[in-house]
């Protein structure tokens, strides 16, 4: 099965680093990023999860919480943190799922068949306050993620909830945004005192808001 944008989050019971998790309860109304590395004891996981433990702060500041997600067994997952807090100068500091069984990766179509029958690829999943997935993403086995791209994702996802606004090609936080097609101009006027720019009636480009 898998799972795509607009779909409610399947929900789910699985043991984790930090008990078991009841998905749906365990995200609250939080933004959740749920994702899957292939295996445990693997290079390039390795520097993923430690760049994630990272980043922490910058998830925590956008209210979001952080689950991920292999097929390894929980004692399994225990001795690969320390080996990723001694190589990466970070310690886990969020839940990671040992889906043995196999069942969320199933669910949520981790686990490419033509690519790994045993392995999950590098999914991940930005799921709303209201469980709804509003992002999802593949990469394969031996390319590492770039998990700022996935905070950039979230600012942009953030702002076009509480501001009716879109980010264009290569958007940074704190760079012009495009006002929504579905504002009218009449709307606008409201919603964006400070003005815009209209490039074309269609594109217009405004700073973005609540910076
Ligand atoms: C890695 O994390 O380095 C990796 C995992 C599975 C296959 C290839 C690379």
């Amino acid at each position: 099965m898998s799972v795509r944008i607009g779909d409610i989050a399947p929900d789910f019971e699985q043991d984790s680093t930090e008990g078991k998790i009841k998905f749906h309860d365990w995200a609250g109304g939080k933004w959740v990023v749920l994702f899957s590395h292939p295996k445990n004891f693997t290079p390039v996981c390795t520097t993923e999860l430690g760049a994630v433990a990272k980043l922490k702060g910058e998830f925590d500041k956008r209210g979001v919480k952080v689950l991920g997600l292999s097929v390894d067994e929980l004692g399994n997952h225990d001795k690969w943190a320390d080996d990723i807090a001694e190589t990466q100068g970070a310690r886990l500091n969020f839940p990671l799922i040992a889906d043995t069984d196999k069942s969320v990766s199933d669910k949520y179509g981790m686990i490419h068949p033509n690519a790994s029958d045993t392995m999950t690829v590098r999914s991940v999943f930005v799921i709303d306050p209201n469980k709804k997935v509003r992002l999802t993403l593949t990469y394969p086995a031996a390319t590492g993620r770039n998990f700022d791209e996935i905070l950039r994702t979230i600012d942009s996802l953030q702002l076009t909830d509480n501001f009716s606004v879109a980010t264009p090609a290569d958007w940074k936080n704190g760079e012009d945004v495009i006002i929504v097609p579905s504002v009218s101009d009449d709307a606008a006027k409201e919603k964006f005192p400070k003005g815009w720019k209209a490039l074309k009636p269609y594109l217009r480009v405004t700073e973005q808001p609540g910076k």
